[in-house]
């Protein structure tokens, strides 16, 4: 149940019942919390199209209104604003119902099949600070959408069929490596070396394009040493996500669309799309409509190989086949949004989007940069790609300096295991927070810090509250029933709560973590002040301690939920 969609219905019928369109009873969280909760604007669209003054029509519903128990005041305000609160009772009945509902009345979603695509990794190269942010939006959009009743399938489509793979292979034959001994470390060095050496040696460069073009064409010899090097690099990136808390559910790569990419070509070439141009083959995805130049797309170059788009297709009609899905959510940054409207026209034209009634909605959800402090894209401090591994190294050793400070008796595995959930909600909120197609500065003292916008600020307020729940099981003091709110901060905290059902649908619809990253600020912010302006275990009437205690369960049960949605764990003490 969402209020928004009660308080909508309960006020467009009431258009209605005056003779207006019911569209205009949408009621929208109140702009001005001083003046009311809920307000509705209705009444002034309504003016115009029935040419009557708003706030006779805003009079007119809202006469129609008095006598709900549910608000505690309907007033008009020009020029014909509709401004409702709801009525203590009602919020304390509201929250009872929310308790008494596993899902906390959250919202389902009507189920749909989406394939999520992110972390997208190279093989063969370290993970970099250029990976975190989209294990970590891609991560988020897959629980949030998972969470409100989706059918949901997390693909890391690694890229294990470019050039990158070529480059490490010439590099090793060069140095007579043995694939089959090659380690993580090795490989970690061998690609650098690569990449470097074939900005400067013609012939190496050359070399390499040869081996991944022999690669691509199944040339068994170079398949096996392919095989291994993959093996290898993917177990260090299983261990790096592991590292970040992120999971996928298939770990594909660019190879595994291999087998699909003659059959693409075919579609594309029974439409009559491919054509040739300069030796190379290529799709037109220019429309009429464009307004910017739109090249068209290059499906296979002139010696035959397959770029990063045929793959991108390929890997359409795998997913097609394989999942049937409604969406395919692309979380990648803002640098690939001309790949990705190119891919997506190009499928679409081809037709392999069409699945029975349905056609496949391709769907790119880009972000900006995490900059350092200059403003530039975050680098070592000698100017150098920062591995992911160094970052979260450096983030986790900061927390446990933090932990260290605290005074709570902890032994020196709790303190770490403590650091580390820090560290990353640290991570993770300090990028969330921004609406991921902002840039934002990585500013580590800031993220880790115990109060503001941060994790560990909405670790520590649950980590509170579920100590005094923890001191009321000991003292066996039971929760109750949620009365009316005698206190301002209680009211405060009572009406967080009817916010989150919204604030998750507005996520989803805008694939924005960052919209549940502020209601949970809301939340614990207002939390806060209850808590320290209230006693809880201490106050002296029976059935007041056992309705605060009640809201205490109800607001851990929400962050504990919506911290879920990001990926934040909650250290059991700190
Ligand atoms: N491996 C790519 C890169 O590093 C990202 C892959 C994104 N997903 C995709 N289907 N193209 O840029």
């Amino acid at each position: 149940m969402n209020i928004l969609t009660t308080l909508t219905e309960t006020i467009s019928a009431k258009f209605v019942e005056r003779g207006y369109e019911a569209s205009y009873g949408t009621v929208t969280v109140s702009s001005r919390p001083d003046l009311c909760h809920y307000q509705c604007n209705g009444a002034l669209p309504a003016a115009k199209a029935y040419r009557k003054n708003p706030l006779v029509i805003a009079g007119e519903v809202a006469e129609l209104l008095q006598g709900d128990a549910r608000f505690s005041s309907i007033e008009t305000a020009p020029p014909g604003f509709i401004n409702l609160r709801l009525s203590d009772q009602y919020l304390a009945a509201l929250a009872g119902d929310m308790a008494a509902d596993e899902r906390l009345l959250l919202p389902l979603m009507e189920r749909k099949t989406i394939v999520v695509d992110y972390g997208g990794p190279n093989v063969a190269k370290p993970l970099h600070v250029g990976h975190l942010r989209s294990a970590i939006i891609g991560d988020a959009l897959y629980r949030l959408a998972r969470f409100l009743g989706h059918t949901v399938i997390g693909d890391i489509h690694m890229g294990d069929w470019g050039l990158q793979m070529g480059l490490v292979i010439a590099e090793m034959e060069g140095r007579g490596a043995d694939a089959a001994a090659v380690s993580l470390d090795d490989l970690n060095e061998i690609y650098p070396a690569a990449s470097a050496r074939s900005k400067t040696d013609a012939a190496f460069a050359e070399k390499a394009a040869a081996r991944t073009a022999a690669l691509q064409h199944g040339d068994g010899d170079i398949r096996a040493v392919w095989k291994q090097i993959r093996d290898v690099s993917v177990s260090g990136l299983k261990r790096g996500y592991g590292a970040l808390g992120v999971t996928f559910d298939r770990w594909y790569g660019e190879s595994d669309a291999e087998p699909y990419v003659p059959r693409v070509k075919d579609i594309l070439r029974e439409r009559g799309l491919l054509r040739e141009s300069d030796g190379a083959l290529v799709v037109d995805v220019a429309l009429p409509e464009d307004k910017e130049p739109m090249p068209p797309m290059l499906v296979e170059k002139s010696n035959g190989a397959d770029v990063y788009g045929t793959t991108d297709l390929g890997t359409l009609l795998q997913r097609k086949e394989e999942f049937d899905p409604d969406e395919v959510w692309y979380v990648t940054d803002n640098r690939q949004a001309f790949h990705f409207r190119q891919v997506f026209r190009c499928a679409k034209l081809s037709g392999m989007l069409n699945s029975g009634e349905k056609e496949i909605q391709c769907l790119h959800f880009p972000f900006g940069t995490m900059n350092g402090k200059d403003g530039k894209p975050y680098k070592t401090r000698d100017g150098g790609v920062m591995r992911l591994s160094d970052l979260i190294g450096s983030v986790v050793e900061n927390a446990l300096r933090k932990v260290n400070e605290s005074d709570v008796p902890m032994s020196g595995e709790e303190r770490r295991e403590a650091a580390r959930m820090l560290g990353m909600a640290a991570l993770r909120i300090g990028d969330m927070q921004n609406h991921r197609t902002k840039d934002y500065i990585f500013d580590m003292e800031r993220f880790l810090a115990s109060e503001g916008k941060t994790g560990p600020y909405l670790q520590y307020t649950a980590v509170r509250i579920r100590s005094v729940l923890a001191k009321a099981r000991a003292a066996e003091i039971a929760a109750g029933e949620i009365l009316p709110p005698a206190t301002d901060a209680e009211r405060d905290l009572l009406l967080s709560f009817p916010l989150v059902s919204d604030a998750l649908l507005r996520a989803f619809a805008d694939k924005a973590p960052s919209a549940v990253c502020d209601v949970l600020f809301d939340i614990a912010g207002r939390f806060n002040r209850f808590y320290f302006e209230h006693k809880i275990l201490q106050c002296p009437d029976e059935s007041l301690r056992a309705s605060r205690l009640a809201l205490l369960e109800l607001t851990d049960r929400f962050l504990t939920i919506l911290l879920e949605l990001l990926g934040v764990e909650i250290p059991s003490h700190m």
